[in-house]
């Protein structure tokens, strides 16, 4: 009979053959993915295709154009603004924040919250919008270690969600979101793509008085997809269970099983640039700048999906995920902030920190909630927030259920995420109020394609004039065949 400290041991050894198991199937699955994008870059061309002079010059003025922080753009202002910890976040916004005409105006504040690889700028079809500006404030923030805001020294959840809820606190208090009485409060509307997705339907079902309504477009609830997955997983055992007990019948149940995995097959292969992003520092960094850029330059073709676009579209983009270069670095906005100093010793190594968001585990870690920020999510919670779920026999719902009023916004021909791995399930996330728009033609990057950015701007309209009437109508009004289904 084996002794206790060999069943120990057994276990053990178990375990670190498990961890070493997994460990060689991400990296041979990360360099085999490595290899098929250097493929592609090949295939298409940008491998070997430097810059030309022109595009290097167009680059460098747009970047100055979009980063200079004492320019305007097109009705927006730049702003540095400091949380009380000291970490500086950088925005920009059509009003003044904590000056009395925006603390008294009855605007309803709109921040908007971008994904990899992005910065503020990927909402610039948006947030340019005049008549957008006329009827709400909206402020669209740089990440963490994205564009103009600090860096983090690890992006886990507690250090990303801790930020970014002191950040929306704070632009609360900065706009007057929380200055009025109960029943004459403004409403805030947080918006938010692909990685501020993935955070705000964290901030939706961990922080919900954050905000009156979440408008979140082509992103995963890392929750759901995970229970998705284990529910195919779970079926495909119990066919591939009958094709083993009758071999002689294991056709059908056998086909049964491979389709039922299909999504699951489809998501893995997909997701391949997320085992990269698990590999070691110079392999992330060659990946995603290796061959004179491809990676970037070719997510940001593909961001356009079949929508035309210019060499000045595709300068913007590319500016978009470079931030601001060393000439922007010296400006100051008109009331006299820089960027944060740490901004230049990170201009080798931004990439990196965009990248520490899929290997940090931001996603899916647990959020430790400080002490002070229980207090201010406290604070700012008002009467009416919880309605009931929508998931019925369970007020709370599952878990990582959306605990205020959500608009899932979602173009269905994404090449990053497979619908029936990210919202097969999603209307047991949502309470009372909420809505899932799904737009027929639009690809991954909504806030960029025409129709869709149009269709945002509808969204955002609709909720900041009261909600009153179908959601559907307004934003049909964008895209007359978009789906639209309500929440019980
Ligand atoms: C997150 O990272 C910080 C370092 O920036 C570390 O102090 C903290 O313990 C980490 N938290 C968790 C939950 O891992
Ligand atoms: C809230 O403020 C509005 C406008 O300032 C005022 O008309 C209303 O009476 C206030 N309500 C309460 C309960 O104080
Ligand atoms: C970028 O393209 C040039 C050709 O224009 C090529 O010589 C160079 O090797 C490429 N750079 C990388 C890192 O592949």
């Amino acid at each position: 009979m084996p002794s206790f400290f060999d069943t120990c041991q057994a276990s053990i050894m178990g375990k670190l053959l498990m961890r070493a198991l997994i460990g060689t199937i991400i990296f041979v699955y990360g360099i085999f993915t490595i290899v098929l994008y250097n493929i592609i870059a090949l295939s298409k061309g940008t491998f070997f295709k430097r810059p030309t002079e022109k595009e290097r010059l167009e680059l460098q003025l747009t970047r100055n154009r979009l980063w200079d922080l004492s320019k305007d753009f097109e009705g927006l202002r730049h702003h540095i603004l400091t949380l009380q910890s000291g970490f500086k976040f950088h925005f920009v916004s059509n009003d003044t924040p904590n000056t009395p005409e925006t603390i008294t105006s009855d605007k309803p504040l709109v921040i908007f919250i971008h994904g990899f690889p992005d910065s503020w700028v990927i909402w610039r079809y948006i947030i340019r919008n005049p008549a957008l500006q006329k009827a709400v404030s909206i402020v669209a923030i740089d990440l963490p270690g994205y564009g103009g805001t600090e860096s983090l020294e690890k992006y886990n959840a507690t250090n990303v969600l801790e930020k970014l809820t002191e950040l929306i606190i704070t632009l609360r208090s900065q706009y007057g979101v929380d200055s009025g009485n109960e029943s004459n409060k403004k409403k805030t509307i947080i918006v938010a793509h692909d990685w501020g997705c993935v955070l705000s339907m964290r901030l939706a079902a961990e922080a919900p008085s954050l905000a009156h309504r979440f408008i979140l477009s082509n992103g995963p609830s890392i929750i759901l997809a995970g229970s998705n997955a284990r529910r195919l997983l779970f079926s495909a055992k119990k066919m591939l269970g009958n094709a083993w007990r009758s071999p002689l019948h294991a056709r059908v149940p056998l086909m049964k099983a491979l389709r039922t995995l299909t999504p699951l097959f489809r998501q893995f292969f997909l997701s391949g640039y997320v085992f990269v992003m698990q590999l070691p520092t110079p392999l992330v960094h060659y990946f995603l700048t290796g061959g004179n850029q491809s990676l970037l330059v070719n997510c940001h073709r593909t961001s356009y999906n079949k929508d035309k676009y210019t060499p000045l579209d595709v300068a913007e983009s590319m500016a978009s995920s470079m931030g601001p270069s060393t000439a922007e670095l010296g400006t100051k906005t008109p009331s006299g902030d820089a960027y944060p100093a740490s901004l230049s010793k990170r201009a080798l190594s931004h990439v990196l920190h965009m990248a520490a968001y899929y290997s940090d585990g931001a996603s899916v870690a647990p959020w430790s909630k400080s002490v002070e920020t229980v207090a201010s999510l406290h604070s700012i919670a008002s009467g009416t927030q919880r309605v009931s779920s929508g998931a019925g026999l369970f007020d709370e719902g599952p878990p990582g259920a959306f605990k205020a009023k959500t608009t899932i916004f979602w173009g269905k021909e994404d090449i990053a995420l497979d619908p029936r791995i990210c919202l097969d399930g999603i209307s047991d996330f949502l309470v009372q109020g909420s809505q899932i728009v799904l737009l027929p033609r639009t690809g991954h990057w909504t806030p960029v394609e025409r129709e869709s950015s149009a269709a945002l701007i509808k969204a955002v309209e609709w909720t900041a004039q009261g909600e009153k009437g179908d959601i559907g109508a307004a934003v049909r009004k964008a895209c007359p065949d978009a789906q639209v289904t309500s929440s019980r």
